[in-house]
């Protein structure tokens, strides 16, 4: 049986860990021929091994960093040329830093813009060429519940949540504009997912308990969890989303 990615290449950033990973091992196992990227060299190279060891077809490319927009271009152009197209670009790396309005300095803002922004904004222009030429095809963009309420448990959120209303709201414009070029581009935004960037809450206690007061489903997400929800937006079983962002996380936002 094919795959639900059978014959697409898809680029994913972040794939040293994380959710990143989980997608490169889900999006490979679905058929797909996975690019990856990181800033991390061995957590990126550990991905790779682990796709290839389990049957899948997966290259990347690290150290890279997705704040320059010139390397990101030849990771993307050079994924496209040597593939013969890009299908999906899923857009998962991030560095999320958190401080009060009070501490935070302008370089630190701007940082925070770079890291967690600008990085989806670089990846999307320098891939949308690609996508469109190839159509139809996707993009799935990362986001954060933290992009649609207040999270009081995680103070110092004003710059993330800065950020991730941003990815939401350009997913939203970027899904206009690719209409007429048979690009799709939607969003998820991930609540509690125990990953690199958060395990040390379960170090903290009474940290995660805190999050599940607020959560339907009584259990941190997974990263499997994200990793489904984007291989379904990716797949062309979501042939008519787009400018949608799927909140993953577990009943959080539900009021
Ligand atoms: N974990 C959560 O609870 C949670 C909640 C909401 C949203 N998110 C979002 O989910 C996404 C994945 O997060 P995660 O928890 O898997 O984080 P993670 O830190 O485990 O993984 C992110 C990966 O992206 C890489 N990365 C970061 N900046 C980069 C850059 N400039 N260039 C190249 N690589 C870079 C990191 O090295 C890392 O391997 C992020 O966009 C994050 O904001 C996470």
């Amino acid at each position: 049986m094919a795959g639900r990615l059978q014959g697409k290449v898809a680029l994913i950033t972040g794939t040293g860990g994380g959710q990143g990973r989980a997608a490169a091992q889900l999006f490979a196992a679905e058929g797909a021929t996975v690019v990856g990227c990181d800033l991390k060299v061995e957590g990126a190279e550990e991905t790779v091994q682990m796709v290839r060891d389990a049957g899948g077809t997966m290259t990347s490319a690290q150290p890279l960093d997705l704040g320059k927009y010139e390397d990101v271009k030849e990771w993307v152009d050079s994924a496209a040329s040597e593939h013969g197209g890009i299908d999906i670009l899923y857009n998962n790396a991030a560095g999320a830093v958190f401080n009060s309005i009070k501490k935070m300095s302008e370089e630190e803002w701007h940082r925070i813009l770079r890291n967690e922004l600008d990085l989806v904004f670089y990846a999307c222009r320098a891939a949308w060429p690609h996508l469109a030429a190839g159509g139809p095809s996707a993009i799935v963009n990362t986001a954060s519940m933290q992009g649609i309420i207040s999270i009081r448990s995680a103070p110092g959120g004003f710059a993330h949540a800065a950020t991730k209303h941003g990815v939401i709201g350009m997913t939203r414009e970027l899904a206009s504009e690719g209409g007429p070029d048979g690009i799709r581009v939607n969003s998820i935004s991930p609540g509690l997912i125990i990953t690199p960037a958060t395990e040390w809450m379960k170090d903290l206690p009474g940290a995660i308990e805190s999050c599940l007061e607020h959560q339907i489903i009584q259990r941190a997400g997974e990263p499997e969890d994200i990793a489904r929800a984007a291989l379904f937006l990716a797949s062309d079983e979501a042939a008519f989303i787009t400018g949608e962002n799927l909140v993953v996380d577990g009943g959080f936002t539900v009021v």
